[in-house]
């Protein structure tokens, strides 16, 4: 299909075949306690598509991207993207950008609102126009979310950037076509802050270094597609990160990665239901600490094409702590814990959350489960059960949707999981997937 007018109302219109039904009364009923077995499809990554979106307002030139999932984040943020004058055209899972004319710098606040991401669009924004007004993205479920760090930066590359209204006013000073480079130090190696600040550099004049720098591989993938489009990036993927600008960027052809949070995800379905599963597209280094945990709880991994299978029979008791790459993600320590909380045998498992500060409230839920699972701060004392108990859950964000869901194919009934407004944001088609491989899983609205 193609989408080619570039208007929201346009890309609206043709999102509904990408976006699942997100009403509140739509929810997953998972009857649970069903081996899997066969071969799951990983995705695109969607927080790599995200961002490298936004790297078409760079250029004048057109962006092919392929392999970005049909999701409702990459719908939000062709909407955004299109209310800037980007024409954006889909055909399956490639996406055309074409940058040519831009029409404004100011995002407007209903679209930036509905996805965080949208504010990394400063920095290309800023690149480009030489100014950008993006309302401040606020907190989400999970924690507070500054943008200091990536304001801070584009202030190290020449910017003027105000704070008002809830809006961020970033601009050339007077007379200057360009950012120029600096040399930027993270006080935290944020992703977000990184992928906008390479954003922002790789236009501006002379060389910028950007130190204590994210390592994610997602930042390593937007470094690829900037360098396609002619950006100069060295040591993407290690703390120091030098950028020297160029004049202009040309148009690319570039695949995302597959997203290794969705590939976590199925391993753990097959953990969870003590199935043997193939999972790929899986790069075993996007997931090195998710892969050590999953072999330290008992499961069997080898590779396989281009994946890896997995079995599991029995689950052991572990500590996990969430890190920055290369650490456990905290994008997977819930569904993790749905893991654990099934564990075999005597043991305590420890989970630690690092990252977010209210990245915990799936342990209420799983509790309603049958859950044995303590709370100290943000550390989580699990016991395993024999069997978790079907019972009505939300997902109170993304992830924890995912656990939910994760949970449900472990017990005993049929648990009906609401907060797909979160899950259809990250996974594609998730049910689709898991019942291809045994387990059975409906979506009901009582509006149907
Ligand atoms: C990205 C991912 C998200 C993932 C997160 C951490 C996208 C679209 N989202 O989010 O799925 O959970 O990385 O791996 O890619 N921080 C500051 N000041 C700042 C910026 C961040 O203190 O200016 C802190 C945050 O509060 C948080 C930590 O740094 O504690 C990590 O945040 P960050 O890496 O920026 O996450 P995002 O890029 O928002």
């Amino acid at each position: 299909m193609s989408l080619s007018a570039p208007t929201a109302a346009s890309l609206q219109g043709a999102s509904s075949d990408l976006t699942s039904n997100t009403r509140p009364d739509v929810r997953l009923e998972v009857s649970g306690g069903r081996r899997l077995s066969g071969e799951l499809r990983v995705s695109g990554a969607k927080n790599s598509a995200l961002v490298l979106m936004t790297a078409s307002l760079l250029s004048r030139d057109t962006l092919r991207l392929r392999n970005v999932p049909p999701l409702t984040d990459i719908t939000a943020m062709g909407e955004i993207l299109a209310a800037l004058g980007v024409r954006v055209t889909r055909s399956g899972e490639t996406l055309d950008l074409d940058g040519e004319t831009i029409i404004q710098a100011a995002p407007p606040y209903e679209l930036v609102n509905t996805l965080r991401a949208s504010f990394f669009c400063i920095g290309p924004l800023l690149a480009r126009m030489g100014t950008a007004q993006v309302p401040l993205p606020g907190g989400c479920q999970i924690g507070s979310r500054p943008v200091v760090e990536h304001v801070k930066g584009l202030k190290t590359l020449g910017a003027t950037v105000t704070i008002e209204h809830g809006v961020v006013t970033a601009s050339l000073p007077g007379g200057a076509r360009r950012l120029s480079g600096g040399h930027i130090h993270l006080d935290c190696p944020s992703v977000g802050a990184t992928e906008t600040l390479m954003m922002a550099a790789v236009l501006a004049e002379g060389e910028t270094v950007i130190d204590n720098a994210a390592l994610e591989p997602e930042v390593v993938d937007l470094a690829g597609l900037l360098i396609a489009m002619g950006a100069r990036i060295q040591g993407a993927g290690t703390p120091t990160i030098t950028i020297s600008g160029v004049a202009r960027l040309h148009g690319a052809d570039y695949a995302v990665i597959p997203d290794r949070i969705e590939a976590g995800t199925l391993l753990l379905a097959a953990a969870i239901t003590r199935s043997t599963l193939k999972v790929g597209s899986i790069i075993p280094e996007h997931l090195g600490a998710v892969l050590t945990k999953l072999e330290e709880a008992g499961c069997t991994l080898q590779p396989e094409g281009d994946g890896l299978l997995i079995s599991a029979s029995s689950i052991r008791a572990l500590d996990l702590r969430t890190m920055p790459f290369p650490g456990f993600p905290t994008d997977l320590q819930a569904p993790f814990m749905s893991l654990l909380a099934t564990a075999d045998g005597i043991g305590t498992s420890l989970v630690v959350e690092t990252i977010f500060e209210n990245r915990l409230q799936h342990v209420a839920e799983l509790q309603r489960m049958g859950a044995s699972i303590r709370l100290q701060g943000n550390t989580a004392c699990i016991e395993g059960v024999p069997r978790l108990s079907a019972a009505p859950v939300r997902g109170t964000d993304l992830r924890a949707s995912a656990a939910m869901v994760l949970a449900g194919l472990a017990a005993e009934g049929t648990t009906t999981v609401r907060g797909l407004e979160f899950l259809d944001r990250g996974y594609a088609g998730l049910e689709h997937k898991l019942n291809a491989v045994g387990a059975c899983i409906r979506r009901i609205s009582d509006a149907a």
